[in-house]
């Protein structure tokens, strides 16, 4: 691999600097990535006025999806790259004037900035960069409304990357969701190119 594919590889995880730069542009225009987005958010079945947190939302293609996909739909995204903020709040410019979006740079630990109470919660390719998952699971939960719901996509983008890779890391984001006191799970099958993802689809309680 050389050193510039291997440097933006790096990236995905934190964004940042010229390469930052170039990254956000790949997640915010990549065909696949705009589908993964899209079906996701189809998961969460949002219902007018509900409260929705993304949680690694990149450089905002999700939020803005997800405010046009109800009536009063509010939106937070979190993520621990000042970049990728920058950018979320650059294409949901409007939005973030009238309140609609609220843009947070942290992680987990930041989690009480992003409010509380939320209907639905959604995590796209940001779980297998999660140290501490269950512990992160737990205080998600904690963010969310009795009853709401949780979805976190996987899709393997690396080099050579199989289907059998990515159900494999659901099957384990299954698990750590369980151990952090979701319920109701569901695995849901995406079929994109070059290889599916897979979505978790839990209850919080
Ligand atoms: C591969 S990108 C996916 C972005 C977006 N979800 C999408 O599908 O377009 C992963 C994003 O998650 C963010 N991220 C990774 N770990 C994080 C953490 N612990 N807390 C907050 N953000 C995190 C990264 O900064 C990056 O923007």
């Amino acid at each position: 691999m050389g050193k510039v594919s291997s440097g933006i590889f790096g990236q995905f995880g934190k964004p940042r600097g010229p390469l930052g730069v170039l990254v956000g542009w790949i997640l915010a225009n990549r065909p696949s990535n705009l589908e993964r987005n899209r079906r996701t958010i189809a998961l969460l079945d949002l219902k007018d006025g509900e409260r929705v947190l993304e949680i690694g939302c990149g450089p905002g293609v999700g939020l803005a999806m997800i405010l046009k996909a109800g009536a009063n739909v509010s939106c937070t995204g979190l993520d621990h790259s000042a970049l990728m903020i920058r950018m979320a709040r650059r294409r949901n410019r409007d939005d973030v004037r009238t309140g609609r979006a609220h843009l947070v740079i942290g992680g987990f630990d930041k989690l009480g900035y992003a409010g509380a109470g939320f209907h639905k919660a959604m995590m796209i390719n940001v779980s297998q960069f999660l140290t501490e998952r269950i512990a992160a699971f737990r205080a998600l939960r904690e963010a969310m409304a009795h009853g709401g719901r949780i979805a976190v996509t996987y899709q393997p983008r690396t080099l050579g990357a199989t289907e059998e890779a990515g159900r494999i890391e659901a099957d384990k984001v299954a698990g750590d969701l369980s151990d952090a006191g979701f319920i109701s799970l569901r695995l849901e099958r995406i079929p994109l190119k070059p290889v599916a993802a897979y979505c978790v689809l839990a209850e919080a309680v």
